[in-house]
């Protein structure tokens, strides 16, 4: 009998590291660095890497050339501002690229219109219009982004992406700027682009949210539900201010809410490593409650969820941790800890113990343990060297 087959749709991942994230304060890279992480971003399977803003110095022109020259497997972007200079100097970046994409746009929110250009949305228009059809004069692949699109006029915001798509716009980024919008008003502003943009089905929604209210993964995945095909993301969630959407978050939301029927190429094995290597580039620690790249993502301590991971993982855990790229799951050894996990962690040094032996090793290793944070295996072994009497006595 044929198996039922599920259609997916697949999401690309444009990865932002190297451009919104390398902008966080301390996290500047040189250009050997952005080559490492470019080429793990590769092996990752991402689909666009941002590489950076050719305009902004010297330095980074010569990266993203660079990234261009060696990287073959992803899309190669290169940032812009609506201004010919900005897309002329990407494009040189980005020539050599494989498959070069120019990324520019403008400030479409009455805020920005008003106060950063001193401007009207029609002058704004015919810079977005002027600023594509240049871009188009040197590649294909042009990306338009209507920076500040969470707080911009929906019909506004229609209009412009209906131009940019005429003088052929390929992508257009919807960036909640300053992660302003709550996950149902972003999905509701890609429904309503996907409704009213004419010729919205030539080109490719993209989300770009970043985490001001701790909202950039819910707003992205939001949109994707709501028919965005490309997240912007970058590892570990780095990006200006409270950053970005973290690109392990979305990849492994749709892993595991199949159901949604949206995928992408992300070798997860490789969450793990490359969040360790953009990390330690950037000297960039993660937050130890990081969801799937934190320290304390897989680790448990409290006595119910180690006493329930050790008798089936999946208690307490949605997502084997071999599958993120790690080996296994960690139990902490704290005074919360109960008899089951210290059992297990003596077990695993070569310690097996008889239940009675284990009520006295516990009552020890209590005091210990309400004297330090966490129990680790060299207090272990002393316990075990300074308790012979007890056990065997
Ligand atoms: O957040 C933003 O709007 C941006 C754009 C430059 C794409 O980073
Ligand atoms: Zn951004």
């Amino acid at each position: 009998m044929a198996e039922d087959t599920v259609s997916m749709d697949k999401i690309d991942i444009f990865d932002t590291t190297l451009r919104d994230g390398e902008q966080v304060p301390g996290c500047k890279l040189n250009s050997s660095q952005k080559i490492r992480i470019a080429r793990a971003l590769e092996e990752l399977g991402v689909d666009i890497i941002e590489a950076g803003f050719p305009i902004s110095s010297p330095g980074d022109f010569k990266a993203v050339q660079l990234i261009a020259t060696e990287i073959r497997g992803s899309v190669i972007c290169g940032l812009s501002r609506a201004v010919e200079k900005d897309i002329k100097v990407a494009a040189e970046a980005i020539k050599v690229a494989a498959r070069p994409r120019i990324h520019t746009g403008i400030g479409t929110s009455d805020s920005h219109i008003k106060y950063k250009f001193n401007s009207t949305r029609e002058k704004v228009m015919e810079r977005a219009i002027a600023a594509v059809k240049y871009a188009k004069s040197f590649v294909e692949d042009v990306e338009f982004y209507a920076e500040d699109a969470g707080r911009t006029d929906d019909e506004f915001l229609a209009r412009i992406c209906e131009e940019v798509i005429k003088v052929g716009a390929t992508v257009l980024n919807i960036p909640d700027t300053t992660g302003y919008c709550l996950p149902s008003e972003y999905g509701a502003k890609i429904r309503y682009l996907k409704e009213h943009v004419k010729g919205i089905e030539k080109a490719t929604l993209s989300t770009h949210c970043h985490n001001d209210l701790g909202l950039a993964t819910a707003n992205s995945i939001s949109g994707v539900i709501e028919g965005a095909r490309q997240i912007e993301c970058t590892i570990n969630g780095l990006g200006e201010r409270a950053g970005n959407t973290s690109l392990e978050e979305c990849v492994m939301i749709l892993r595991q809410h199949a159901h949604l029927q949206l995928e992408t190429g992300i070798n997860t094995r490789l969450l793990n490593p490359v969040s360790l290597l953009v990390s330690e580039e950037m000297g960039m620690p993660v937050q130890p409650n990081k969801a799937i790249v934190g320290s304390n993502a897989f680790a448990h301590s409290s006595g119910i969820h180690q006493d329930g991971v050790i008798k089936q993982r999946e208690t307490y855990e949605i997502i084997d941790p071999i599958e993120v790229g790690l080996d296994k799951s960690r139990i902490v050894l704290t005074a919360r800890s109960g008899r089951a996990a210290l059992a297990y962690r003596l077990k695993e040094l070569g310690h097996d113990v008889t239940k009675l032996q284990l009520d006295k090793l516990y009552q020890e290793f209590l005091k210990i343990a309400d004297a330090k944070k966490e129990v680790v295996d060299g207090d272990l072994q002393m316990l075990m060297e300074q308790t012979q009497d007890i056990l065997h006595g």
